[in-house]
Formats: C-alpha cells, sequence, structure tokens
C-alpha cells in the first residue's frame, strides 16, 4: 500500500516553462545579447545552470551563473505573478490528500528561489507538504534516485512505500530508480515515453483523479489506474483478425492484490473466440487457483466503453462478489463505474456449489 505522495513540481503542479524562457529571453536581451527563444530548445531539462550558461556560451558572453540566474528569477517572478495558477485539479487533489492524512512532499530539480516563488503563485499551504526538496539540496541530479530517496527519508519513509508524480523521463527513471510507484503525467513527453522509462500508469493531469476521502480510497484509484495501463498494454496484443475490435481486461486478486490482464483472441470458427475478461481470469486462476475477483477493468476504443458480454459475466460471478467493481475504460481517460449485480443482477449459480 503506498503510504505518501512526491511531486515533481514543475509539469506536474505547475506550467512554467513558458515563463522561464521568456524570463531568460529578457535578461539576455537587458544585458544587450539579442538571444531567441530557439536557443534554448538544447537546454531544456537540463537545469537551470545549462539553460542560461548554455546559451551565454553560444554568443560568446561571459556571465556569472549566480548573479544571471537571481536576474533572470526576478523577472520570472514578475512575469508569472497573477498569470498563472497551479495546474488543473492540483489544490482538489492535494486538499483531499492533505484531508486523508497522506504525508506529502515536493521534490524538484529547480533551484530554491524558483521552487519558493512557484509556492507562492500556486497559493500551496506549504505547512501541508512535510518535506521540500530542490536541486541545491543533492549532488546527483535526476535520472539519479537521490532527490527522491531524500524526499521519502526526510518523511522517515522509504521511497518504495511513496507513489511519485512526474512528467518527464529523467524523473521517472529517478522513481523507479528509487523504488517508488510512479504515475506518469503527459505535459511533456508522451505514454510511450514515459512507459519506456517504467512508468506504472499514465493520467494527463492529477485532475484525471476523482475526489478521495482515505488513504485505502487513494490507493483503490492508484489500483484503478495500474490496472487500466496493464489492460490498455494487453490490448494492444488483441488478436482480431475477425472484427478488428481490441478489448484489454484486468482483474484483480482480493487475496494476492495482483492484477492479471489479458486481451480476446479470435478464432476462424467464430464460437472458439476468447474474451479479454475470461483471457484474465483464466490467467489468474492458473496462477492462484480459485479467486475472489475485487474489481475488473475493461479497456475498448468506444465511448461509453463496452461492458463485457453476458458470457463473461457469467464466467465472472463464479470468481467474484454482487459488490466487486467493473471500471469501463476508453483511451480518452473516460472511466465508468458499476458494482458487478447491476452488469448480472442474477447470474446462474448450480445447485450445491
Ligand atoms: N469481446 C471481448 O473481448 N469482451 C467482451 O466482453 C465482449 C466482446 C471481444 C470478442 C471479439 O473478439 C470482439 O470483442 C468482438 O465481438
Amino acid at each position: 500500500m503506498v503510504k505518501a505522495i512526491l511531486f515533481d513540481m514543475d509539469g506536474v503542479l505547475i506550467d512554467s516553462e513558458e515563463y522561464i524562457s521568456k524570463a531568460a529571453i529578457e535578461y539576455f536581451h537587458s544585458m544587450g545579447v539579442m538571444v531567441s527563444g530557439e536557443d534554448f530548445i538544447p537546454f531544456i531539462g537540463a537545469g537551470e545552470n545549462r539553460y542560461i550558461g548554455g546559451v551565454a556560451e553560444k554568443y560568446g558572453v561571459e556571465i556569472e551563473i549566480e548573479e544571471a540566474k537571481l536576474a533572470t528569477y526576478e523577472i520570472y517572478r514578475r512575469l508569472i505573478m497573477g498569470k498563472e495558477e497551479a495546474l488543473p485539479g492540483v489544490v482538489r487533489f492535494i486538499t483531499n490528500a492533505h484531508k486523508a492524512n497522506i504525508p506529502m512532499s515536493v521534490a524538484t530539480s529547480a533551484d530554491p528561489t524558483k521552487m519558493e516563488i512557484n509556492l507562492e503563485v500556486m497559493n500551496l499551504d506549504r505547512s501541508w507538504f512535510k518535506s521540500l526538496v530542490h536541486g541545491k539540496d543533492i549532488e546527483r541530479k535526476k535520472p539519479f534516485p537521490d532527490i527522491y530517496e531524500k524526499a521519502a527519508g526526510k518523511m522517515n519513509i522509504v521511497a518504495s512505500d511513496c507513489i511519485v508524480f512526474e512528467d518527464a523521463t529523467n524523473g521517472v527513471e529517478s522513481a523507479k530508480r528509487a523504488g517508488a510507484l510512479c504515475g506518469g503525467i503527459t505535459t511533456s513527453f508522451t505514454s510511450d515515453d514515459l512507459l519506456g522509462k517504467g512508468a506504472d500508469f499514465i493520467i494527463s493531469g492529477l485532475s484525471d483523479f476523482p475526489d478521495f476521502s482515505t488513504i485505502e480510497e487513494f490507493n483503490a484509484l492508484i489500483t484503478l489506474f495500474v490496472g487500466r495501463e496493464k489492460a490498455i498494454l494487453a490490448r494492444e496484443n488483441a488478436y482480431v483478425p475477425y472484427s478488428k475490435y481490441k478489448v484489454g481486461a484486468s482483474i484483480l486478486s482480493r487475496k494476492s492484490g495482483l492484477l492479471y490482464s489479458g486481451c480476446n483472441v479470435e478464432n476462424g470458427s467464430y464460437g472458439a473466440t476468447i474474451c479479454a475478461e475470461r483471457g484474465a481470469i483464466m490467467k489468474g486462476i492458473s496462477i492462484e487457483g480459485k479467486l475472489d475477483i475485487a474489481m475488473v477493468v475493461v479497456v475498448t476504443d468506444d465511448y461509453p466503453a463496452a461492458p463485457p458480454c453476458a458470457m463473461c459475466l457469467q464466467v465472472l460471478s463464479e470468481f467474484t462478489s454482487p459488490e466487486a467493481s467493473i471500471y469501463l475504460c476508453d483511451l480518452k481517460g473516460h472511466i465508468t463505474h458499476y458494482y458487478f449485480k447491476e452488469l448480472l443482477p442474477l447470474p446462474f449459480v448450480f445447485p450445491d456449489i
């Protein structure tokens, strides 16, 4: 179970890229050096020393990097204050986590000055964060695991008990090397880039989280997102030469907490086709024996997403309970929730079993 939350800052809590680049351009212009936005592109994500220092080198200007950064941050503060705010859903998410008593920390590679300005811009209650770790607190930057290990350590929690929210490939690598679960956010990179570095699931932002009021509910949502990701991946392998209709499914075993996924496998003798849900169930039973399925996630490319067919529901009825959750997902982020009893109120039950 996840015990604490670690946030990267830029691209997760706030999107400040545009303002830092405008500030850096204005700084160089004030020095009489006519740089353009494109000059900074090779240095995005390389840390602020490179971001400003790299362009100074390109134009052959001598600057004192700490002074240059402070001057740039002053411009940045003026440009961003009152214009930007926390990304959609951030304040709601953090308020939910605070009320649910889940420890939270920020771990950003940015300089402390920029971190402070961003916290001010977002108007977040700093006392809600157990620690704020910045770029000057650590030697080895992301993708090394140090920053997340340090932030977790400051909460007296091991990183492997934390979830990290990250939008950058280097950050995902850092989180995974620290042993944390990692939710990838697609502000700056594609889902494939983030999954390639080991992200456990992808969301478009913290706004994808519905409200939660306890740490158990928060963990159930994480399991849903991980289950959806596994179903999306399994769906890619669907063998559908006849219908061309791909389905992916994941089931959660209550006993082990493990997720099993499957895809639909069609057959030239059409009736021999096996649905994704039944594929996942067979996989789980072959590992654990009789299952108690706590959750099912089905992914199709339809909205509203397609529910399990009656045959799959009948098979499920043997291994689940009326209150089990069935989530129907499409590829655009919509999720619909049903209880099993709503989809199959009256399964056939063999007498005496
Ligand atoms: N299919 C599933 O995988 N799950 C369901 O619950 C409904 C249908 C598949 C079977 C077939 O390969 C395709 O969708 C079209 O019927």
